[in-house]
Formats: C-alpha cells, sequence, structure tokens
C-alpha cells in the first residue's frame, strides 16, 4: 500500500473531519494508497491539540504554514483555512511542489481564483483538487450512472442546491463566515455553491448566462462582546440559469445556496427533469432516490433506498444507511485514487477539478453583477 504524507494546513472543522477519515482508512477496502498525517498547522495552538492527542504520526506542529510546505517528509496537504488566506496559501502550496486538496471557493473572489489557477498551469506535475463531498452520496452516484447512460433524454429542468439555517437565529454571534474580509462578497454562494455545482457541471451543464437574486436576511449580528456589528454578507441566493444540454439544447437551471432556509439544517438536493426519465434526491431522505421513467402512459415515481452503495468500497454492508462523515471519507478516497491512478473510478465520482472551481467563480461573479445591476449575466464559456 502506498503512503502519501500529509500536511493539515487549519485545524478546524474540516481539518478534523480529513483527519478523522485517515484514521478509519481501514474502512475502505480497495484502496492500494493511504493517507498520513504527519504535519499539522493552525495559527491558533490550541487548535492542534486533538491532532496530537489522536494521531501518533504526527510529527510536525506549527502556527506557520509555510514551515510545514518546507518539509520535505511532507508529499501534500489538506488547505481548510477562512477564504482570504486561500490564495496566498495555495500558490505556496503549489509552488513548493505540494498535492493540494484545497477547500472552496478556491479564491476569495475571481481574482484570487484566477492566481491560483495561472499557478496550477505553470505547474502540472502538482496533483490539485477542491473539496465537496455530497456528489459521493450513492444517489448521487447513481444518478451520475444514470447521466452518463443518457436514460434522462432532452432535459427539461435542473435544480440543485444547499440550505441550511446556521444563520436563521439572529442573536447568534458573527464569525468569520459571516464577515466580508474573511468570507468574500459572493457570501452564501462562496460557501455552499460549489457543493451545487459540483454535479450540473461534471454532467456538462455550464449556465450561459444568470439572474441572480440576494438576501442580506439578518444585516447586523452582535459581536458576542456586547456590541452590534454589520453583517454584510449574503445570507441567500437564488440562481436562474440557462444552461445547455450536451445536445445543445437549453434548459433552466437553478442553482440555490441558503444559509437561512427555515426546516433546513443541512440539505442538498438535485432535481433532474428529462423528456425519458427524472429523478430527485435530498440529503434529508438519504436513503432515498426517486426515479420516474417515461415510456408513455401513466407516470409514476419509483422510490428506491439506496443504502451503501459506495463508489470506493467500503467494509459496510450494502443495507446501511449513508452520512456525512461517509461521503467525506468517499471523497478522500477519490483523491487519493486519483492521485495514483491518473483518473476517477468512474466519471462521476472524481473531487472537483481546478476548471469546475474556475467556472463556479464565472457564475458567482456574473450573480454579483446580476444582483447589483437587476440583470440577466452572460458568462464566459468555459475555457479550459
Ligand atoms: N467541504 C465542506 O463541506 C466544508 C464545510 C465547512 C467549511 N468548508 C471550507 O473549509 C474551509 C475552512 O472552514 P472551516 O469550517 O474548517 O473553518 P474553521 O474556522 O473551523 O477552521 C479554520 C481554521 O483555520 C485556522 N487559521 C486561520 N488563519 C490561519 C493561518 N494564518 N494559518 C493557519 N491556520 C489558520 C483557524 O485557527 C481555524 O482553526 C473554508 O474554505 C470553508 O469554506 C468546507
Amino acid at each position: 500500500m502506498r503512503t502519501v504524507r500529509f500536511g493539515i494546513i487549519g485545524c478546524g472543522l474540516m481539518g478534523r473531519e480529513f483527519a478523522s477519515a485517515a484514521a478509519r482508512w481501514c474502512h475502505l477496502a480497495e484502496m492500494n494508497v493511504r493517507p498520513e498525517i504527519a504535519a499539522v498547522c493552525d495559527s491558533n495552538a490550541s487548535m492542534t491539540k486533538w491532532f496530537s492527542d489522536n494521531f501518533a504520526s504526527i510529527r510536525q506542529i506549527s502556527a506557520d504554514y509555510r514551515e510545514i510546505l518546507a518539509n520535505p517528509e511532507v508529499e501534500a496537504v489538506y488547505i481548510a483555512v477562512p477564504h482570504n488566506l486561500h490564495a496566498e496559501f495555495y500558490c505556496a502550496a503549489i509552488e513548493a511542489g505540494k498535492h493540494l486538496m484545497g477547500e472552496k471557493p478556491f479564491g476569495i473572489d475571481i481574482h484570487a481564483n484566477r492566481r491560483i489557477m495561472s499557478c496550477i498551469r505553470h505547474h502540472p506535475e502538482v496533483f490539485v483538487r477542491c473539496s465537496s463531498e455530497s456528489i459521493f452520496f450513492p444517489s448521487m452516484q447513481r444518478i451520475g450512472r444514470m447521466l452518463e447512460s443518457g436514460v434522462f433524454g432532452r432535459i427539461i429542468e435542473v435544480n440543485s442546491g444547499f440550505l441550511h439555517s446556521s444563520d436563521l437565529d439572529p442573536s447568534k454571534p458573527i464569525n468569520w463566515k459571516r464577515i466580508l474580509k474573511f468570507n468574500g462578497e459572493y457570501g452564501c454562494m462562496g460557501d455552499l455553491g460549489m457543493h451545487a455545482c459540483h454535479m450540473p457541471f461534471r454532467a456538462g451543464w455550464y449556465p450561459k448566462d444568470v439572474r441572480a437574486i440576494l438576501s442580506n436576511i439578518v444585516p447586523e449580528r452582535p459581536d458576542g462582546k456586547g456590541a452590534v456589528v454589520p453583517c454584510e454578507i449574503w445570507d441567500n441566493a437564488t440562481l436562474l440559469c440557462a444552461t445547455d444540454d450536451v445536445d445543445g439544447n437549453e434548459f433552466p437551471m437553478t442553482i440555490k445556496t441558503q444559509r437561512i432556509a427555515p426546516g433546513n439544517t443541512n440539505t442538498w438536493f438535485i432535481e433532474i427533469f428529462g423528456a425519458k426519465a427524472s429523478a430527485r434526491w435530498s440529503s434529508k431522505q438519504a436513503n432515498t432516490l426517486e426515479i420516474m421513467e417515461y415510456k408513455g402512459g401513466e407516470q409514476a415515481w419509483q422510490v428506491f433506498d439506496m443504502g451503501h452503495g459506495m463508489s470506493y468500497k467500503s467494509i459496510t454492508g450494502g443495507i446501511f444507511e449513508t452520512g456525512f462523515s461517509d461521503t467525506i471519507l468517499q471523497m478522500w478516497a477519490a483523491f487519493l485514487y486519483e492521485f495514483d491512478k491518473g483518473k476517477p473510478i468512474a466519471k462521476f465520482a472524481g473531487t472537483v477539478t481546478p476548471s469546475e472551481v474556475e467556472a463556479s467563480h464565472h457564475l458567482f461573479s456574473a450573480a454579483l453583477e446580476s444582483e447589483r445591476k437587476c440583470s440577466v449575466e452572460k458568462i464566459k464559456p468555459e475555457t479550459l
């Protein structure tokens, strides 16, 4: 089994998720490559304790990411830090020759993303991917296989979204994800948008234009120290996009990202309506996939229990349900499988590519313009 030594830069919520996935790598049945957490970095020293308490493999702990990048033992890095740091940290990692899994939005704005894309193009020897795990739910993988076999026929409409309600409570104190200079002007789109775009982009559905309605529903929040401060971030975004299917037929696609979606704690969903078949899935009922095939006559939705039909085989029995941390493990399996073998195990079982994340920046930047001008904005055609 090949071992890839990783440094984790940013030891918060997502840094811990990766380390935990690495700790249960034996859960994956057929991998020839595994990650080992060799180094961790966080500017807040208290964040690294959980790692040193739980991972004997860690030989380097630092508050300075440059020390991790200078460590020849570290072959790859996972960088999960606030958005304002993405361009600096990702470019430094790529230039140091470290393979990179970076968190979305992969640059706080389109200018930061352009810097990162330029580094990637100058270093083709470095393997770079962006994190997004929802596509690894078995239902999404099944929809991916349906797309590959062309069963949907002409696409009529697609709705994809990510809804949660972590900001529904207006008394929740502000944190970096609600502050413009750390999170960026995209607001909820930068935070949630790549998740909603992953499956459509992988299907080849790149929006041609967008009419966006963005909402700042809670414009101020407590600062946690007794004062109230402005909260300038877009809480919710609805993007209506004219999109072509692979045969060049136009259809409407909505990409919805909401931090204030009453009744949703963390809901990914996708609905694909086609002339010959339709499918819909929501993580609210993660085990349930609905499919309707139309051959004339009556229309009837079929309901499938998806169990644990993972693309990267796991030891869990096929009848058991799938959850968030299972998809994180699958996403990491996808990253390392593709790193090792040069391509993912299946078209829809791959992590987000740099060109897909670049396309998301074109969409979100156009959406900002659309909101500003109350206009339909054309989107630069994908060039990669
Ligand atoms: N894939 C997903 O489902 C998912 C979910 C949540 C967040 N994210 C993304 O992950 C990234 C991090 O989000 P998070 O929720 O883990 O945030 P977090 O606040 O929990 O963790 C970020 C960590 O970065 C550290 N940090 C800040 N400045 C640093 C510096 N200069 N050097 C080193 N460490 C520094 C912080 O101390 C903190 O521990 C963001 O890009 C976010 O959009 C992805």
